[in-house]
């Protein structure tokens, strides 16, 4: 899979994306990213990007013609390419969205916009539009990168602890991961449940079920 990220500040992503459990996803071969600086794509000597709303108010609006140049090239070099709009006025994300992308054999387009947001006619040029949550952020990159983690380690082989994505929390959409210890035995008074030191896989595994919090979505 590859993932491409247009923003004006692409200098945000490798520092989460590429560390840790997705650097090696990457060093695998089984995800690559490409950035794409929408500032390229500005109109004229400034590399003009952005504009104010027609209308009056607040603040600037990103320009249709410099993200539709940029949606259009990163689409000239993806395979089978899915363009996600981040907005906090999409379709609220979810892990079943993401076994979705993760499944999908598509690579995927994030736009990650800013300021007070982009011209309305953008939205003709994407597949769909996601939100992470009802909040507003100052952009659409941090966004974007929680949707490419959430969706990377679901790929097969990027985890290491073999079936570690399908058991743990969300997996089945509806419960919760259980908690977890490990050494010592005993920390600050707080001592772990003995039956998780019995050995008993039977008790273990009805302790954990008894454990597990039932999602509330
Ligand atoms: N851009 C700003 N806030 C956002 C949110 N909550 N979800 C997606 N994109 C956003």
């Amino acid at each position: 899979m590859k993932i491409f990220f247009i923003s004006l500040f692409p200098e945000m992503f490798a520092p989460v994306l590429e560390t840790s459990m997705l650097f090696k996803a990457k060093e695998k071969g089984l995800v690559e990213f490409e950035y794409i600086s929408l500032r390229d794509f500005g109109l004229g000597p400034r590399k003009q990007v952005d504009d104010t709303p027609y209308g009056g108010g607040d603040g600037m609006l990103l320009k249709p013609e410099p993200l539709v140049s940029a949606i259009e090239q990163a689409k000239e070099k993806a395979k089978n390419p899915h363009v996600i709009l981040m907005t906090p006025r999409g379709e609220r994300y979810s892990q079943h969205k993401a076994k979705k992308l993760a499944a999908c054999n598509n690579d995927l387009i994030f736009v990650c916009a800013r300021y007070e947001g982009y011209d309305e006619r953008v939205v003709e040029y994407v597949d769909e539009q996601i939100s992470i949550g009802d909040y507003v952020l100052t952009g659409g990159e941090l966004p974007a990168m929680v949707i490419a983690d959430s969706v990377i380690r679901l790929i097969p082989g990027v985890l290491g602890g073999e079936t570690s994505a399908e058991i743990e929390s969300f997996s089945d959409g509806e419960t919760l991961e259980y908690p977890q210890y490990t050494r010592p035995e005993e920390f600050r008074d707080k001592k772990v449940p003995k039956v998780l030191l019995s050995g008993n896989h039977g008790q273990i595994a009805k302790w954990r079920k008894e454990n597990s919090e039932k999602s509330k979505n």
